[in-house]
């Protein structure tokens, strides 16, 4: 996939297609990882129960999915389900369970029409069975899949994962003496994938709530105010162009700017 599979995607006319034109195909970010926040405010503008925000919100998972892979990008992670959500009211946990089975059971054809391939990061292991084995389908009908990688973070915190990984460190024989930071990445759910370029926070909240803390050591945060819901194409596209206005510098210097170049 390429940006031109995304042009080709996007109709003649589309104010999308001006914004796609100022994306640097060689500048792409490889991993974008997405906090999808605010749908509960979504639904309370409307005057509706939060349920409907994230029923809502599903139409978004699909747009920014098939967009990204579209894109060309290698990686995308999408926070649905914190290790902290269930202190959630019970009715409020049960939809969003009842929606994210329906969504793979529904969904399953576009991400093998697309080529990705689905990952769950999280523990898996304190989901009810039969939203497991929805998971561990999908998992395994994608496994073959080679373009984009759609992680999707579930009963996830990322200081338990860093507690994961310790434990998985310990008894792995590794020696300590050979542990360092990139011996123990690959611990982590997301062992040999690349980390976030780019952090995407919908609706303004300025925290990371605990999602990727090892990973997003360097990534560049980009905070929109607008609600999950509402993050269409358009919006992850204006991510990109943002992310790719930005200067990376790793705790070095900014490069020297040509004379006369701005
Ligand atoms: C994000 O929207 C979805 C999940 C955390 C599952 P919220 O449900 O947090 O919506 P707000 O933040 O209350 O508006
Ligand atoms: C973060 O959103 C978790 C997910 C998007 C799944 P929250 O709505 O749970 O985060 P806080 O409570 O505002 O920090
Ligand atoms: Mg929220």
């Amino acid at each position: 996939m390429s940006l031109d599979q995304l042009m080709a995607w996007i109709p003649p006319g589309s104010p999308d297609l001006e914004l796609a034109r100022q994306i640097q195909p060689d500048r792409l970010p490889q991993h974008v990882a997405i906090i999808m926040d605010g749908n509960g405010r979504w639904a309370g503008k409307r005057h509706l129960p939060r349920v409907e925000g994230h029923r809502a919100g599903i139409q978004s998972v699909r747009e920014v999915l098939e967009t990204s892979a579209r894109l060309g990008l290698k990686v995308l992670t999408l926070y649905a389900f914190s290790v902290e959500n269930w202190k959630r009211p019970a009715a409020e946990v049960g939809t969003l369970m009842m929606l994210l089975k329906r969504y793979l059971r529904s969904e399953l054809a576009t991400l093998l029409e697309n080529n990705i391939r689905f990952h769950v990061i999280g523990r898996p292991e304190g989901l009810a069975p039969d939203i497991r084995a929805e998971l561990d389908d999908a998992a395994c009908q994608t496994s073959g899949n080679s373009g984009l990688l759609f992680n999707i973070a579930l009963n996830y915190g990322g200081r338990a994962e860093i507690v994961d990984a310790v434990r998985t460190a310990m008894t792995s024989g590794l020696a300590p003496a050979d542990l360092d930071e990139e011996s123990f990445a690959r611990f982590l759910y997301t062992g040999g994938q690349p980390d976030p370029d780019l952090l995407i926070r919908t609706s303004g909240e300025m925290r990371v709530s605990n999602f990727l803390l090892w990973q997003i050591a360097y990534a560049e945060i980009y905070v929109t105010d607008t609600l999950w819901p509402d993050f269409r194409r358009r919006d992850l596209l204006e991510a990109i162009v943002a992310y790719q206005k930005r200067d990376r510098r790793y705790g070095g210097i900014a490069p020297p700017v040509a004379a006369g170049v701005k």
